[in-house]
């Protein structure tokens, strides 16, 4: 037994005990004097009797012990062609100052406030400001259209948004403020205020009840940390379920700091002075927990990317990266890796960079090919640490904890559950199944301190989402199994969500936009395996009696609406006219087969089906 498994088993044997220990990372203004509340089940809360500022956590409490001089954030852009560090005294003051200002505006504890923002460093400063405040930030990831951050600010109803003139995508310039109006145009709810910080790529022209972000720092009081309760929530951050009504994953600010800060230095093997660099987005789970909070906890460098992979300009700007900030742990998505390989297969524009800082590679978001696994390996030569985990669960359920021991890697299997994640397999009547046969995975509760506590203002959807299907579980919606030596394998998805280049997407959703159009009857989307974006939707649409139209220009009408109101990142590119579409005899569209066939898997047909011709004469269309 090495030291993983200790460390596992005391998790499991004694949570209290645990996570208690762990919490002494964190400074309290009211330290926990107990862990776990289960006085409420289904519902667990984390550290119930105490107060914090996770702002005070990740960032003064650095300056106070002689940090202020390091570099917090470096802001690495290729696509403005600048790069800016900002200590960690700086960090401060801008967020003391950005608190005044968001303080001055009405803001306070329990407030939400809506960050649609771009990697810019303000993003992590507008979200450490509310942070300080008591306030609840709900970052939106800025390649969504209006009408998703619409139905985000009506279900967070912010005293104010937060945003930028623009953001820079690799060969346009996209302007944020016209599409916050047009969202704020479809909303019912009213903020009070919208403040806007100008770029020099676009100047937004601001209305009335806008502020502009530099004037208003200018002359704003600093503001001070406001202690909170451990359970107050910390943020929202909205995720895709099956439907397109997006879920308001809910975080609390306790749980969270001791779970992060716990991962750093134990999973992502990172400490203070040290520098991690994660290629996400903050609109992300993982630029939440790998970009703002979990490095700034524990004191490291983070570096905000503002670029792609590739592109911008070329396919070696991860290793410049690494390079230049002297990085540590890597941290991204398969997706980029895919994106690079294909691009610079040879490995000759890593040639050209020192990456000899680098420790370790983490990859996320999506499942990791072995091929993918073994290229990033043999050309990085560090290892490779695949991570399983969700908006859910805000941290790594199944990884392999560097910073404690190095497990031998399984390809195509994460490694093994992280402390405090009871990781298990169940058949559908709800029976654990044997090592190696897939299954529904779930996790036993309680989930540890960082997993969602509930979804915003929704306790019955949690509990309906999550804790339904199997008593005493939280049902992560990813199938796969167990091996005989505790290794996790995840599949995939077993619901109607997909994972398109990291994106986490609805195909409801995105149905829901396709029916929406007044040529269509009725619809299908499923996700299909992309070689570079792992999954990418494809649609199918029968069109209403009697309406006849050209294939190609409905399709480009659907892909258009899909790009207007979800956004570009849901990459719906195909759209098939069809005459029908494979249903059971009760009526449910048969995705799951249709994905079958078009992933060239043979899927059983199941025995329920109403019209087994409808299938047949789908099935080209499907294998194209
Ligand atoms: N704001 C506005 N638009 C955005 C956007 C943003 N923040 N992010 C992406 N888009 C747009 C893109 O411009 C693109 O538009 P287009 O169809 O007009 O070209 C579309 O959304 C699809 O973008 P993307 O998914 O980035 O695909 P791509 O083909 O441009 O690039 C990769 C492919 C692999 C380079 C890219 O997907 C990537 O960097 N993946 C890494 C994923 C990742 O970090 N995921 C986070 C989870 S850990
Ligand atoms: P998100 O909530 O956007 O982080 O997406 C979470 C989903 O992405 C999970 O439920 C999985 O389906 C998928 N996912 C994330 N990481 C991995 C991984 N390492 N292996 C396989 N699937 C993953």
């Amino acid at each position: 037994m090495g030291v993983y498994d200790d460390v596992h088993r005391a998790s499991q044997d004694d949570p209290e005990a645990f996570w208690l220990a762990a919490a002494a990372a964190i400074d309290w203004t009211a330290p926990p004097t107990r862990a776990l509340d289960a006085a409420n089940p289904p519902f667990h809360r984390w550290f119930p009797d105490a107060e914090l500022n996770v702002c005070h956590n990740a960032v003064d409490r650095h300056v106070a012990a002689g940090r202020g001089e390091q570099p917090a954030i470096v802001h690495d852009s290729p696509v403005t062609g600048s790069v800016r560090r900002i200590t960690y005294a700086e960090l401060q003051d801008e967020v003391a100052r950005f608190a005044g200002v968001l303080a001055g505006l009405g803001v306070g504890r329990g407030d939400r406030v809506v960050v649609y923002l771009p990697m810019i460093p303000e993003a992590a400063v507008a979200m450490l400001a509310c942070a300080r405040l008591g306030a609840v930030h709900s970052v939106v990831f800025g390649g969504f259209a209006p009408k998703e951050l619409a139905a985000r600010i009506d279900d967070a109803t912010p005293a104010v948004v937060v945003t930028a003139s623009c953001g820079i995508e690799v060969a346009r310039v996209i302007e944020y403020k016209p599409l916050l109006d047009a969202a704020l145009d479809l909303a019912t709810h009213r903020p009070a205020h919208c403040v806007v910080l100008q770029r020099p790529q676009a100047t937004a022209t601001l209305g009335e009840r806008d502020v502009d972000w530099a004037a208003a720092v200018a002359t704003a009081v600093p503001h001070d940390c406001v202690p909170v309760r451990a359970t107050d929530p910390l943020y929202i951050l909205y995720t895709s379920g099956t439907t397109g009504k997006p879920k308001g994953v809910v975080r609390d600010g306790g749980g969270y700091a001791v779970a992060l800060a716990w991962t750093m230095p134990n999973v992502f093997a990172v400490g203070p002075g040290e520098t991690m660099f994660t290629a996400s987005d903050v609109g992300w789970v993982v630029g939440h927990s790998y970009i703002v909070y979990g490095p700034l906890l524990v004191g490291a460098t983070s570096v905000l990317y503002e670029g792609k992979p590739v592109g911008t300009p070329d396919a070696g700007q991860f290793w410049r990266v690494v390079q230049d900030h002297r990085v540590r742990s890597l941290f991204t998505a398969p997706t980029a890796f895919r994106a690079i390989r294909k691009e610079d297969p040879d490995g000759t524009l890593l040639a050209r960079y020192d990456i000899s800082s680098l420790r370790q590679l983490f990859l996320a978001g999506e499942r990791l090919d072995p091929e993918t696994h073994r290229w990033a390996g043999e050309r990085l030569g560090v290892p490779v640490i695949d991570n399983w985990w969700q908006t859910e669960t805000g941290w790594p359920i199944v990884a392999n904890p560097a910073g404690i021991e190095l497990l031998p890697v399984k390809p195509g299997s994460p490694t093994r559950p992280m402390p405090g994640w009871d990781v298990r397999v169940l058949d559908p009547a709800g029976r654990p199944v044997p090592p190696g046969v897939d299954g529904a995975i779930v996790l036993g509760l309680p989930l540890p301190p960082g997993a969602l506590p509930t979804l915003w203002n929704d306790d019955e959807r949690y509990v309906a989402s999550y804790l339904s299907a199997f008593p005493g579980c939280y049902l992560t919606g990813d199938g796969g199994h167990v091996d005989e030596d505790g290794y996790v394998f995840v599949m995939g998805r077993t619901d109607d969500v997909i994972n398109v280049a990291g994106h986490r997407l609805s195909t409801g959703g995105l149905e829901e936009v396709l029916a929406a159009h007044p040529d269509v009857a009725e619809c299908a989307v499923i996700g299909v395996a992309d070689g570079l974006k792992g999954q990418v939707p494809r649609g199918f649409v029968v069109l209403k009696a009697g309406v006849e139209r050209d294939e190609h220009e409905l399709a480009a009408e659907l892909v258009q609406l899909v790009r207007e109101q979800i956004g570009a990142v849901a990459s719906l590119r195909e759209v098939a006219v069809v005459p029908a579409l494979p249903k059971t005899r009760s009526g449910k569209i048969l995705r799951r087969t249709m994905r079958g066939i078009a992933d060239g898997v043979d899927e059983p047909v199941p025995g329920t089906i109403e019209n087994v011709a409808v299938l047949d004469a789908l099935r080209p269309i499907l294998r194209r």
